[in-house]
């Protein structure tokens, strides 16, 4: 199948170079992979609660034990050295650094993540590390959490801690991970921990959110970050009609649609960030939603701290289209009279997500047009699938498609002329999935839970050769 990208550039099949320097990596997440929940003094987070409340988490499972990477990260880097990753996106999880979210640090904590830095070096990975990827201090969730300034100001003085101690040897720095997922799921329809449902506390925590990353990628940049990114779970918006032909014209009510979700999902999280200013149509969504008094004079001029990057997240495109009447769904206050379509005719992962590599393409040159000032790279893009272990190997030809799908996709839009500097995949293993527990592999690593035994899938290998030939 050959796809024509954004500026016609094309989603080809055989050989494909990307530019030289190009970062291949792999991410994953401390709650989804550590386990060790309480090692080493580490506090409860909201999701160790959360995940304890019965009905929340499929299978009732939680992070206790997860993939034992806490005590299994040095044979993780060897995997990771087998692969050829030149990068490792990771997490640092907040309740192991504080354990009751502020006052002093925990030394034994910081150490897990000192001697996992080390080790990447010593096997020539560089460490990129994500400070907040969900796991909030169940103390803080008790003084409020997130939709409270106060958390903004706690955060920034843990990222600092975190930097004191690895920023001699880390270099790549991301503030928070996927913003909106954390206050629109875990605030506004409580599919996520903390499991609140208030729209006007989802905004407030989004904003709070941006504060935080403001203060931190300060203190970060003072205290000599070289390289600071916010990492957002991105996709572009478009019509139904959108998923097979990328040109069609939608009608007038559609194209108010896309706009306001496009302002819900990305300019609420990218224009303050980059450009110090929240779209107007935003402001006068969360006034009618609990209003705007949490946002202060002065806010906006700390959230536009320089970054050098934008991480984006990327799994489907967000498919909608104008329904007069409709109420606003549980996770997008202000989606009033607007419908999210589900999309026929293309594959979808087990997640029910439909697979669209073109909408990758059409993502990356829009915001590298839109947003010229910042470079992007990929910290996430992946899928999960009921994989089988077969004669002791996993035969994951969909994944491989998916990926190979999603890598033509980043060629054809640096070839558009999108500035993207790397590729992290998701997932290096397989994890816990959040609500939906174990029963999503996402990893080019099966997992076996019961003996915690690592299994190469097919993908993996393809990755490998991927990177060692630096594209397709
Ligand atoms: C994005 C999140 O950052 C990650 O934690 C999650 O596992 C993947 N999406 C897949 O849902």
């Amino acid at each position: 199948m050959t796809v024509v990208g954004t500026r016609g550039a094309t989603l080809t099949e055989g050989r494909a170079d990307f530019p030289t320097g190009f970062v291949w990596g792999a991410a994953t997440a401390s709650y989804q992979i550590e386990g060790a929940a309480k090692e080493d003094g580490r506090g409860p987070s909201i999701w160790d609660t959360f995940s304890r409340t019965p009905g929340k988490v499929a299978g009732g499972d939680t992070g206790d034990v997860a993939c034992d990477h806490y005590f299994r990260h040095a044979d993780d880097v060897s995997l990771m050295s087998e692969l050829g990753l030149a990068a490792y996106r990771f997490s640092v999880a907040w309740p192991r650094v504080q354990p009751h979210g502020s006052g002093p640090v925990n030394a034994r904590g910081l150490d897990f993540y000192s001697r996992l830095v080390d080790r990447l070096l010593e096997a020539g990975i560089t460490p990129y590390v994500t400070l907040y990827h969900w796991d909030l201090p169940q103390a803080l969730e008790d003084a409020g959490g997130w939709p409270e300034r106060d958390t903004a100001y706690r955060f920034a003085e843990y990222a600092a801690a975190v930097y004191a101690r690895l920023g001699d040897r880390v270099h790549n720095w991301t503030t928070l991970n996927e913003p909106w997922v954390a206050a629109f799921l875990g605030y506004g329809n409580g599919v996520h921990a903390p499991g609140r449902t208030d729209p006007a506390a989802a905004f407030r925590a989004a904003h709070h959110m941006l504060l935080g990353h403001g203060l931190a990628a300060r203190a970060l940049r003072e205290a000599g970050a070289r390289e600071i990114s916010l990492v957002l779970n991105l996709s572009p918006v478009i019509t139904p009609a959108q998923v097979a032909d990328p040109g069609a014209a939608p009608s007038e009510a559609d194209a108010e649609a896309v706009g306001r979700i496009d302002t819900l999902l990305t300019r609420q999280f990218v224009d303050p960030a980059v450009r110090g200013e929240y779209p107007a149509e935003f402001l006068d969504i969360v006034g009618r939603n609990g209003g705007v008094e949490h946002i202060r004079d002065g806010d906006l001029a700390i959230i536009n701290q320089p970054i050098d990057l934008l991480g984006i997240n990327y799994y489907n495109p967000c498919v909608v289209e104008s329904d007069p009447g409709r109420a606003a769904d549980a996770a997008w206050p202000g989606s009033e009279d607007i419908r999210f379509c589900p999309v026929d005719g293309v594959p979808a992962t087990a997640m029910g997500w439909p697979i669209v590599p073109n909408g990758l393409s059409r993502l990356l040159v829009r915001l590298s047009d839109d947003y010229p000032e910042v470079g992007l790279i990929i910290t996430e893009n992946g899928a999960a699938f009921d994989d089988v272990v077969e004669d002791g190997r996993v035969h994951d030809a969909r994944r491989t498609d998916y990926l190979d799908g999603h890598l033509r996709a980043v060629h054809a839009a640096i070839a558009d002329g999108a500035d993207v500097r790397g590729y992290l995949l998701w997932s290096l293993l397989d994890n816990f999935e959040w609500a939906e527990g174990y029963r999503r592999r996402f990893g080019i690593v099966h997992v076996d839970f019961a003996t915690q035994r690592r299994l190469l899938k097919d993908s993996a290998l393809w990755y490998r050769e991927v990177i060692a030939r630096n594209g397709l």
